[in-house]
């Protein structure tokens, strides 16, 4: 039944990263996870189970005949995390959101399609949507009723990133200051002076990895982050007080820290550049800004300010919101296929049967019922008589399967559907 599919979730939407922490299986050893996992499948008698946990959202997606309600999802949340058990009923069901039947389809195709992100448009929860069905089939808490719903939400969300722009643009300051910096063309072998080694400097040095820029000094104030991004990169790490004795050549400058006074003032930019006055690029990813205002005004820098790249993230991410609109008429359209298709899916289970029915008829009519009158017969005729029963067999067994396929057929034909999608298909 497609209300058996069941759908307990806490999200970004509801409550804060915190909290969301406390419905996390608290366990970071994939031995434990598969048998917590298990445990939680028995005790609360689901039929299959699906376990997913992003920092934004933990989910549990799962078939069960019970309707899930503030007792159940109390005592359900407080095997997940035994610390739950000091929070009161009142506290989990408050974060707690249950949906069921294909308003859970619904669901599971919206996080696939990124419609019910954070970040809208980010693919990176469909990633997670699929390895967490990978890594629950390797535990046993997969059958096929999930499996029909994941592969039909995979088909969903790539027709979403295909058929609507909601991925497109970057909404991403680090990733759109990469970009800037592509679109001069700067050579590989370009010299970077990295100053600051928080997490958006470390994003930053991920895209010049992935773009084979390796030739850089990470200059930080505890040197231990400047090294685990100068090792990543290959590179140099140094103190940030020795940044004013740095006496070789660069060609870009990335500067982020979270001081409030500018750390690269027109003293120690003139120091670096010394006599050479020729244009370096400068990014000031830091707010408020570490690059003072003399620098950009008194030397020639090609200057990417983390202001403009704000702005032009938050239209970015207006046109990625235009597009949900969009993703929700197709999802709508998909939830009405999917109730077909689980139909379906039903029928075919209950006829899977068939074939041993129709061999069980036949082996009883040989043995038991005209056994005597069997054993009578010459060779020839038994010959004979063995052939006709197999292709009657054959026969028989082919005849529901061809009236199903062809009222599939013209049922799909009805409904638009395509007829080729592989319901197996959870890549
Ligand atoms: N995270 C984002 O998505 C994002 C996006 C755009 C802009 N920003 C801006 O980027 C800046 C840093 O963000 P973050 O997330 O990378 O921070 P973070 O991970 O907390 O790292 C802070 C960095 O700043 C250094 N720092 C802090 N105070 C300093 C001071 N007084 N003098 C010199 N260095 C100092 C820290 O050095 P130690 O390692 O020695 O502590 C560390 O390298 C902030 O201005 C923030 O507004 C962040």
């Amino acid at each position: 039944m497609l209300k058996n599919y069941k759908i307990l979730t806490v999200t970004h939407k509801v409550t804060n990263t915190e909290d969301i922490a406390d419905f996390i299986i608290p366990t970071d050893d994939k031995t434990e996870l598969a048998s917590r996992l298990n445990e939680l499948k028995a005790n609360y008698g689901l039929g299959e189970l699906m376990y997913l946990a992003t920092c934004n959202r933990v989910l549990f997606f799962f078939t069960n005949k019970i309707q899930p309600d503030t007792s159940f999802i109390t005592s359900f949340f407080q095997s997940v995390n035994p610390n739950l058990a000091q929070q009161d009923a009142e506290y989990i069901s408050e974060n707690v959101q249950s949906i069921e039947g294909n308003k859970a389809i619904h669901h599971l195709y919206e996080i696939a399609a990124s419609v019910d992100s954070m970040v809208v448009g980010e693919r990176e929860i469909f990633r997670q949507l699929r390895e967490a069905y990978e890594e629950c089939r390797t535990y046993g808490l997969i059958g096929d009723n999930i499996r029909i719903a994941m592969s039909a939400t995979v088909e969903v969300a790539k027709e979403v990133y295909a058929r609507t722009r909601i991925g497109e643009k970057s909404v991403s300051v680090v990733s759109l200051a990469f970009r800037k910096l592509q679109e001069t063309h700067v050579p590989t072998s370009a010299r970077f002076l990295i100053v600051g080694a928080g997490k958006t400097n470390s994003l930053f040095a991920k895209f010049m990895l992935k773009h084979h820029y390796h030739n850089a000094v990470v200059f930080n104030r505890s040197i231990d982050k400047a090294q685990a991004i100068a090792d990543e990169l290959g590179a140099e790490a140094r103190a940030l007080s020795d940044l004013g004795n740095y006496q070789d050549d660069f060609d870009v400058m990335v500067v982020c820290t979270a001081a409030v006074e500018p750390i690269i003032t027109q003293e120690l930019y003139g120091k670096l550049v010394g006599k050479d006055e020729r244009q370096r690029i400068v990014i000031d990813l830091s707010l408020p800004n570490n690059v003072s205002r003399d620098v950009v005004e008194n030397f020639d820098v090609e200057y990417i300010d983390i202001e403009n790249l704000r702005q032009l993230a938050k239209e970015n991410m207006a046109f990625r919101l235009g597009e949900v609109e969009k993703a929700r008429q197709l999802i709508g359209k998909r939830v009405e296929e999917f109730k077909m298709r689980f139909r379906q899916r039903q029928i075919e289970r209950a006829m899977s049967d068939v074939p041993t029915q129709i061999k069980a008829i036949k082996s009883h009519a040989v043995e038991q019922v005209f056994k005597n009158e069997l054993d009578k017969l010459d060779p020839e005729a038994r010959d004979l008589l063995d052939r006709m029963m197999n292709y009657m067999e054959k026969r028989c067994i082919g005849i529901p399967m061809v009236a199903m396929k062809d009222a599939y057929r013209k049922l799909h034909h009805q409904a638009g559907i395509n007829k080729d999608a592989n319901p197996h298909n959870v890549k």
